[in-house]
């Protein structure tokens, strides 16, 4: 971890931390509007378990598992309708963290949404269903706390953690776009305006 400009921190490079970047209580105002079109679901793995957190996307293309496996689609397999447009908020946010941490001209087609309540995680996985690796990641946090954790290339091998709060934003590319990462089982809290849940935006370029 280093420090490279007050509130940004360079977890690994090309993994960079910006603290309280956010203004969440803006993001929830469309997320609500975004969830309206394109209620929070329960997706499977591949193997037909359920995952533990509940999503869903906005942008032109939204990220999806069943047991066909894990892929971006244009139409929403729950309503039969195209995922809600990307709201422009959303999008600046996205394209303005990129630049803060290094990235420029990042133009997002797909949003997925993240929905944690205490006792949820995410196992350790790496987002490679997008065609272009060159364009980084940027994911918002909002609401309670987490320990978000990253490895490396490989699955296997120590992690380093990152505490994740309301605000966050963490963005990565470079040699971390491919790294291994998960979020830890969340605790039992309450934030005072999101209440006890935790909510992650995940910003990436899909096509
Ligand atoms: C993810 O890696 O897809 C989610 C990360 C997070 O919830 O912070
Ligand atoms: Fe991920």
């Amino acid at each position: 971890m280093k420090d490279l400009f007050p509130g940004v921190v360079e977890v690994c490079p090309g993994m960079v931390l910006l603290n309280d970047f956010a203004d969440t209580a803006e993001l929830a105002t469309e997320l609500e509007r975004v969830l309206a079109a394109a209620p929070l679901r329960q997706m499977q793995t591949s193997r037909g378990f359920p995952m533990s957190v509940r999503t869903s996307n906005c942008g032109q293309l939204g990220w999806i598992s069943d047991r066909q496996g894990y892929r971006y689609t244009a139409i929403d397999p729950v309503t039969g309708k195209p995922w809600p447009a990307m709201p422009s908020m959303f999008q600046t946010l996205a394209e303005q963290a990129a630049l803060a941490a290094g990235f420029d001209h990042f133009k997002p087609d797909a949003c997925l949404i993240n929905y944690y309540l205490p006792g949820t995680q995410m196992g350790a996985h790496q987002d490679r269903d997008e065609m272009d690796f060159t364009a980084p990641i940027v994911s918002v946090s909002m609401g309670i706390d987490a320990r978000f954790f990253v490895i490396g290339p490989e699955r296997q091998g120590p992690s380093t953690a990152v505490d994740l709060r309301d605000g966050d934003v963490l963005v990565f590319g470079g040699p971390a776009r491919r790294f291994y990462h998960g979020v830890r089982r969340l605790k039992a809290s309450e934030h005072p305006r999101h209440g006890a849940v935790r909510w992650n935006l995940t910003f990436r370029k899909a096509r």
